[in-house]
């Protein structure tokens, strides 16, 4: 098992961070969504602990991922990759570990500002970032709806991208980041 990333694929602890980041998000953007909806009582508010929980365990893998990212350089662009795909493509990464950092942290805030309580699954408590402040729990709000539906903006691209190369440009660029999967021999890059 390679830990490191290298020039032809990712390492297992870049696959780890990403797969197991992206199936979170995916079911918190899912749960988020849905859990409002929920009749009132005891397994909406377990819900809603497991939202945060999640959430906060997100915000702990993405800036886990962040440190990651400094030591372990990304691997080498797909040769022919043109100038301003290679520019989308690190647009599009540098904005997931902008918003997916917001996102928790405006839940957080919005959390401490409405004095909710806060226990990362019910084994401790976390520590309010602001005291109750009606101005900024509606600003929190504000920014956990926008940034949401700009993470589903962003997620689109990212999947698009990522099947564009594997069906049409048939580069190893998808196959290099999936779990369990070798790079084959002649994958260069
Ligand atoms: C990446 C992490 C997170 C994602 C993807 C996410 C996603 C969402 C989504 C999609 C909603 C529904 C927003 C809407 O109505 O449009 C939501 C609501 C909510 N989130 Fe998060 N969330 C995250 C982290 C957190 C954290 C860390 C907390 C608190 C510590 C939190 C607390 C809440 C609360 C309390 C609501 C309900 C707001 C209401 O009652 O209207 N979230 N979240």
């Amino acid at each position: 098992m390679q830990l490191k990333t290298t020039a032809e694929v990712w390492g297992s602890v870049a696959k780890f961070l990403h797969w197991s980041i992206a199936i979170l998000v995916i079911l918190m953007m899912i749960g988020g969504k849905t859990m409002g909806d929920l009749p009132n009582g005891p397994d909406k508010m377990w819900v809603y602990s497991m939202h945060k929980s999640m959430g906060l365990t997100i915000l702990a893998l993405m800036l886990l991922r962040l440190v990651w990212r400094l030591f372990d350089p990304r691997p080498a662009a797909p040769p022919g990759l043109g100038k301003l795909a290679r520019t989308a493509s690190r647009t599009v990464h540098a904005s997931f570990y902008v918003l997916l950092i917001v996102m928790p942290i405006s839940g957080w805030l919005y959390n401490s500002a409405s004095n909710f309580p806060l226990k990362w699954f019910g084994l401790f408590s976390v520590p309010a970032l602001s005291g109750p402040d009606k101005e900024l729990k509606h600003f929190a709000h504000e920014v956990h709806e926008t940034v949401f539906l700009i993470i589903l903006g962003v997620l689109v691209l990212h999947v698009a991208a990522a099947l564009k190369h594997h069906f049409i440009d048939r580069d190893s660029v998808l196959r290099r980041m999936l779990p369990f999967v070798r790079p084959r021999s002649g994958d260069t890059r």
